[in-house]
């Protein structure tokens, strides 16, 4: 809410066509990078799937939020067996999703605009359409083109046993047999083989697809289970079964291997010799802030996704202490911390929240919180406008892999990833002229972006102030550490330079002193003599 706010600072934010390129050092420091699922921003060509061309158009969109970078997934040549993530060619774009004079185009257009762009890299598999796969295939047990990936002879006097226990995450056995009766091992689906990264010609073969689109002209790469290229020796078994459970809580076999550091190391030195601070971004679970921060130690990533963060539950300690935690750890290497609340593998964090006018109430006051804190913020599409979980998609439309193997019962993914809607009427809600491939609830008219703008009251105009602020505030994304002040219990404050930051995580009010001049308020809020009452589950901005 701003209606009755005056800005903190006067004067309007620079237009991001009006930053020069390299201005700022460490952009990406504190950077608020918005994530684009491809396949349901906005389709271009009107057959229903999200494309270049569609993201490229809505650019100025992203560019007048305030983003400072964009995040592309994948959009190379693939059968979509995963969404994109099952690549079958790393240089050429599929045509679903238009051309690679399209990706030129796009990365142009983003800079003109003052925008960076990261993409996507799938290094711990292809898919199983990949020329060297098929090769593989082809080939004999034992054979040169199986070794660049883990084929492996079965267990059980026959061989008809997987190699050893490690289950996929999708669900099922990580390993799939062939007809000649050797296993080749999947962490994700059959269509997704695991390269074997002590292959000198798979390393060999990544750095000249970093290359390329570097030379395109990208700013960086988010990498695709980061942690998972490495596999421990000899690929031990576990002894537990649910092992999807165990990811991100110890280190496995097959996760967070002290192996793939030396391969980061070395991606750091090429991003490094390349103008405009290229940036590396990993995708990786570890068990702990500690872990993770070891993917972002001065010669390794810029930046690893802080999924703890996202992991914690509506609670102001358990808050508090993921964000202390989360600083500490990335401090103690020199790096930022990242901010993260939803993506397109988990449930959409309204959702999380408890869903309905509770669960918006806490998103809203969630984004407002993240948002004042040191580091980079990645921004999930659709979550500036308050989406919620798709809950009740059909399962004859579904495509998410972990639906199928795992008979419907996990890892839901097709829910967040609906395509987004623009205006409040027309085919797909102005996603594009050929109806959407996931079908978008009708309550989503209102949710638009068109029916959003210019009402003070929307979260899409929550967040336009709030980056607005951040961005007229340098001070807020930078620095290392928050002060905590006194609150009482449920209560978070905490102070910035130049802000205070306060949220209440209880379903009551709660009567507090009135720290600094009101700026932004997550609801409607109005201090008097000195007080304010803090709405339940809400964050309000203060000048100090
Ligand atoms: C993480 C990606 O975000 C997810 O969508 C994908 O299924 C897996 N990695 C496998 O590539």
């Amino acid at each position: 809410m701003t209606q009755e706010l005056a800005p903190v600072v006067h004067g309007e934010a620079p237009a991001a066509a009006d930053r020069p390129e390299d201005a700022q050092t460490d952009w990406w420091r504190s950077a608020v990078i918005y994530q684009v699922y491809v396949r349901s921003f906005a389709d271009g060509d009107g057959d229903g799937v999200g494309d270049l061309p569609g993201v490229r158009a809505r650019l100025p969109y992203l560019a007048e939020l305030g983003a400072d970078a964009v995040w592309l997934t994948p959009f190379y040549a693939s059968p979509q067996a995963d969404g994109g993530y099952d690549v079958a060619d790393y240089r050429t774009v599929d045509p679903l999703f238009g051309s690679l004079a399209d990706a030129d185009d796009l990365v142009r257009t983003a800079h003109e605009l003052g925008l960076r762009v990261i993409v996507d890299i799938v290094p711990n598999h292809t898919s199983d359409r990949h020329a060297w796969f098929r090769a593989a295939l082809a080939d004999r047990h034992g054979g040169p083109d199986r070794e660049r990936y883990h084929f492996r002879p079965g267990k059980g006097v026959n061989g008809e046993l997987p190699p050893n226990d490690w289950e996929s995450v999708f669900g099922g056995p990580a390993w799939t047999r062939v007809p000649d009766g050797d296993w080749y091992l999947h962490l994700f689906a059959p269509e997704q083989p695991d390269l074997d990264w002590d292959h000198p010609e798979v390393r060999e073969e990544f750095d000249r697809i970093l290359r390329f689109w570097l030379d395109l002209g990208v700013d960086g790469f988010r990498i695709d289970v980061a942690h998972g290229m490495v596999k421990a020796p000899g690929l031990p078994d576990i002894g537990h079964q649910e092992q999807v459970t165990m990811i991100g809580s110890q280190v496995l076999p097959f996760f967070d291997q002290d192996g793939v550091h030396e391969i980061h190391r070395s991606w750091r030195r090429l991003l490094d010799g390349y103008p405009g601070q290229r940036i590396g971004v990993a995708e990786a679970w570890a068990p702990t802030p500690e872990r993770m921060a070891l993917y972002v130690r001065p010669d390794e990533l810029h930046q690893a996704f802080n999924f703890h963060f996202l992991r914690c539950d509506w609670d102001a300690a358990a808050m508090r202490a993921v964000i202390d935690e989360s600083l500490a750890a990335t401090v103690s290497v020199g790096a930022p911390t990242t901010w993260v609340l939803s993506n397109h593998d988990v449930v959409r964090h309204v959702t999380r929240y408890g869903g309905g006018a509770t669960g918006l109430r806490r998103a809203r006051a969630a984004a407002m919180l993240m948002l004042a804190l040191p580091g980079s913020v990645y921004v999930y599409q659709g979550e500036e406008l308050g989406l919620p979980e798709v809950t009740d998609l059909p399962d004859d439309v579904r495509q998410d892999p972990s639906f199928f193997r795992a008979n419907g019962q996990d890892g839901l993914r097709d829910g967040c990833r609906v395509p987004i809607p623009w205006t409040a009427g027309g085919s797909s809600y102005g996603f594009g002229s050929g109806g959407s491939w996931l079908p978008q609830p009708a309550s989503w008219a209102g949710l638009s972006v068109e029916a959003q703008t210019g009402d003070p009251a929307s979260t899409l105009e929550l967040y336009r102030a709030a980056l607005r602020l951040r961005r007229e505030l340098p001070g807020l994304g930078a620095g290392e550490s928050v002060h905590w002040q006194d609150a009482p219990e449920g209560v978070l404050a905490l102070a910035r330079p130049g802000l205070a930051c306060t949220v209440n995580t209880r379903s009551t009010p709660v009567e507090l002193p009135v720290p600094g001049r009101l700026v932004l308020s997550s609801e409607p809020a109005t201090p008097t003599g000195g007080n304010i009452r803090l709405p339940a589950h809400s964050c309000i901005w203060w000048a100090i």
